[in-house]
């Protein structure tokens, strides 16, 4: 606990410190870790190749810093509270001492199966305390995990499949979602028809029937009857490989961005102690799915590192009705809490009628990622749900960071609604302008850079270096480049503006339009699309397609649909686009570029200030696409 903040001079304190010697800082922090050897240098970098490596040769197992460091001190604890989607389902809670048997028997049954360190490992579950089991026995065993997010599609489960070359497939017979029970096995089986695993691992939640290939596909309770409860951690270096998550970016095809161990697991914990201001014995909420980068570093990782208490939530924020998330807060007397805008603008369009009936007094802290937040939800959070006394968290970072970067420490940076506020030690912010021009002082908006290596920052993009190099080193030369657009206010206060890249944030999910167009284009009556973002109330931003396409003897209606399930075939349901405008030309430059500016702009409303459109090959075409707008 001795790196804790907390004070506000404290934080200025320790982020000066982490400037003027990052080593000597993160060696500090890394000290309170258990290696099995320690580092022979505690950072080696540079931005061109980019090469990042922390704690150059040391050895660990991450698992060993969540089980075996809390068996005998915190092992009667509870380490996971699991909340079922249906409140009359019984919950569970697994104490530390029972999380370190069940992995150590899943890791036994892993390397039974074959699975060795290195191999990939795709979890294609529900939000189930096995979840995160299967994630920390591939971590135990020095193999790499890959979740997919189990409400993507079989064609983008085989695509990451095929990527990262994948050995095994853990995943459920169902899922259990608000008032729906969904196939989950029945899709990697679509998955496995192009792709092939050596070994899948189906746990049983649902009971749903579902077909079991032989040699091939295992029940996981079968699989772990008479497993020994004994497991040695396999020794990993520092900058093995953890896990591989999948992101998008303005390319069409999600990249997998790679994490190691030694780096990622100083900074969830460091992170997630000092923002949150987690003391023992509190009970921690994150609403995110295991499948985002949130549930990896915040409701696993961070969290059991720092031998809290996390609770994991399988349902939606409204079944069996919008009172949901205040019943699981005084339930299980929540602490803090943790969640996206989204849900929040969601709910506070139901009122705050459902939030009267419960007791939020445990409620200490609330948190905000995922999205920019907007005041007005941002204030209803803080009133109605904080009761006006809980510091509001609002945290910036991404897949690429690993951990929280740009974030108020609760109770101890005064917070500002829609501000981030400030960074956290160890991250040194750079705001640039479009030539790359560090602005520097404050009241000034531009480009988002990070321009020193932080412990869990992004190490490459699986397979293609090359292509994480293109993608965040080399628009700015020797920084990280964030893809955000960013303003430093008066106070020297961050405010995230949102995506300057063809990426869109739909509920606080990333997605390229890129990707969306791909699979748009997939219609056999589709020529042609051009996909952009536009606010929208509850999503923060809403997709909206234009399509050209061939009508044959559809009406509108039917292709528009048509064109949503090809779309959810193909992605997942998240990417489906809210506004579809069927129409005959896209505003393109002479060059054939689409001007995606005019598009967003009609997409917005914002019509009466199109700008030049003096280079467009048809200016015409933008006067229909007015009319036309849905
Ligand atoms: C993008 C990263 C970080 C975990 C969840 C999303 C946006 C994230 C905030 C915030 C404004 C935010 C950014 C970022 N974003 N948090 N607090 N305020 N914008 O991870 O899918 O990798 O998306 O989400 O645009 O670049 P992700």
């Amino acid at each position: 606990m001795s790196d804790r903040i907390h004070t506000l001079s404290g934080y200025f304190h320790e982020y000066q410190k982490s400037v003027a010697q990052p080593e000597e800082f993160w060696a500090r922090i890394a000290d309170s870790f258990h290696w099995k050897k320690r580092w022979d240098k505690v950072l080696d970098w540079n931005f061109e190749e980019p090469d990042v490596k922390w704690f150059v040769n040391a050895k660990l197992n991450i698992t060993e810093n969540i089980l075996e460091r809390h068996l005998y001190t915190i092992g009667d604890r509870p380490a996971i509270i699991w909340e079922p989607n249906d409140p009359s389902e019984a919950g569970r809670t697994l104490t530390y001492r029972e999380l370190h048997t069940e992995v150590c028997k899943f890791s036994n049954v892993l390397q039974e199966k074959g699975i060795k360190k290195g191999d990939r490992v795709i979890i294609y579950m529900p939000m189930i305390p096995e979840a995160a089991v299967a994630m920390l026995a591939c971590a135990r065993i020095g193999a790499v995990h890959s979740v997919v997010f189990a409400g993507f599609s079989s064609s983008s489960l085989a695509d990451r499949i095929e990527d990262c070359k994948a050995k095994a497939v853990l995943t459920s017979d169902g899922n259990f979602r608000g008032s729906k029970k969904i196939a989950v096995k029945a899709v990697v089986d679509e998955a496995l028809e192009k792709v092939t695993v050596d070994t899948v691992i189906v746990y049983q939640r649902t009971h749903q029937e579902v077909s079991m290939k032989s040699g091939r596909d295992f029940w996981w309770h079968e699989l772990v009857e008479g497993v020994s409860e004994q497991h040695e951690a396999v020794e990993t270096d520092s900058e093995d490989m953890l896990f591989i998550l999948y992101t998008s970016g303005s390319t069409g095809k999600p990249k997998g961005v790679v994490h190691t161990v030694g780096g990622y697991m100083v900074y969830t914990k460091y992170s997630f102690e000092n923002v949150f201001q987690y003391t023992p014995g509190d009970v921690y909420w994150c609403t995110a799915d295991v499948g985002w980068i949130t549930g990896h570093s915040y409701i696993v990782y961070g969290p059991l590192l720092a031998g809290a208490t996390t609770l994991m939530f399988e349902g939606v924020p409204t079944f069996p009705d919008a009172g949901r998330f205040w019943s699981v807060v005084e339930k299980h007397k929540v602490n803090q809490f943790y969640t996206a805008p989204t849900a929040i603008r969601a709910l506070q369009a139901h009122g705050t009628e459902p939030i009267e009936p419960y007791d939020l007094s445990s409620l200490k802290v609330l948190g905000s990622v995922g999205e920019p937040i907007n005041e007005e939800a941002w204030n209803w959070y803080h009133t109605h749900v904080g009761k006006s006394r809980c510091p509001i968290v609002d945290t910036w970072w991404q897949t690429e960071t690993g951990g929280i970067l740009v974030s108020p420490i609760a109770g101890i940076t005064p917070t500002k609604p829609a501000y981030a506020t400030l960074p956290l030690p160890g991250i040194q912010l750079c705001i640039v302008d479009a030539e790359g021009n560090e602005l520097k002082g404050n009241s000034v908006e531009g480009n988002l850079c990070i321009k020193f290596p932080w412990p869990s920052m992004i190490r490459t993009t699986y397979g293609d270096h090359e292509r994480c190099k293109q993608t965040y080193f080399s628009t700015y030369k020797d920084m990280y480049f964030t893809g955000d657009g960013v303003k430093r206010d008066h106070d020297g206060y961050y405010r995230i503006l949102g995506r300057v890249d063809d990426v869109i944030n739909v509920s606080g999910h990333r997605m390229g339009t890129a990707e969306v167009e791909n699979a748009i284009n997939e219609h056999p009556l589709v020529v042609e699309s051009a996909v952009v973002g536009y606010p929208h109330e509850v999503k923060g931003q809403g997709i909206y397609a234009y399509v050209i396409c061939d009508m044959k003897n559809r009406t509108e209606e039917n292709l528009t649909n048509e064109i949503k399930d090809t779309v959810s075939k193909i992605i997942g349901p998240i990417a489906k686009p809210d506004k579809i405008q069927i129409v005959s030309g896209l505003p393109k430059t002479r060059s054939g570029k689409i001007m995606r500016r005019i598009l967003r702009k009609v997409a917005e409303g914002t019509v009466d200030n199109l700008g030049d459109t003096s280079t467009l090959l048809d200016p015409e075409v933008v006067q229909e696409i007015i009319e036309g707008r849905q």
